[in-house]
């Protein structure tokens, strides 16, 4: 009896594990036909496939466009504590508590705790920087 279960066994285990790579290799291959054109961008990283395309669409992007894109995900809905865009009151409070623009512009540059750097426009100039804080603050 025993003898008989082990010989069930054996079989079984090669047979899944069989089943397993033909899936891995399926997926693999799904993964590659549904890959996007371009590039795949990761949070924190510069990103060149899309800048290429910002160049190629005619070079300077809007101040509307950077906090769209990259800053309205927190400070839209005020996310981990972020102050709100609109709420001059808070960024005013940051502001008069760390020199001012300039000294929250140093912060958003650094980051600053869940803040990520550049708040993850890693291509952005200190100026593009500083024109979202102005739009988003108000000050
Ligand atoms: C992943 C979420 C997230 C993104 C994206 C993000 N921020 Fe922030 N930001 C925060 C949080 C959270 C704080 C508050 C940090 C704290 O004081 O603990 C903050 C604070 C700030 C401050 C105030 C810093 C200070 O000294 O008090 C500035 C300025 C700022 N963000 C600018 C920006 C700009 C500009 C962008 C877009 C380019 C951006 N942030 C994108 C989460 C984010």
């Amino acid at each position: 009896m025993n003898l008989m279960k082990k010989m069930l066994v054996a079989p079984a285990a090669v047979l899944a594990l069989w089943a397993v790579t033909a899936q891995a290799t399926t997926d693999e291959a799904i993964a590659e036909r549904l890959k996007p054109v371009g590039e795949v961008c990761i949070m924190g990283e510069e990103c060149k496939g899309v800048g290429a395309v910002a160049v190629a669409a005619g070079g300077a992007r809007s101040t509307d466009d950077i906090i769209a894109k990259h800053c309205n995900a927190c400070h839209g809905a005020g996310v981990l504590g972020a102050p709100k865009i609109g709420d001059t009151a808070a960024w005013k409070e940051r502001a008069d508590h760390q020199g001012g623009l300039d000294g929250i512009l140093a912060k958003a540059i650094s980051g600053i705790n869940a803040m990520p750097p550049k708040g993850t426009c890693a291509d952005c100039s200190d100026d593009e920087l500083r024109d979202a804080i102005k739009k988003m603050s108000g000050l």
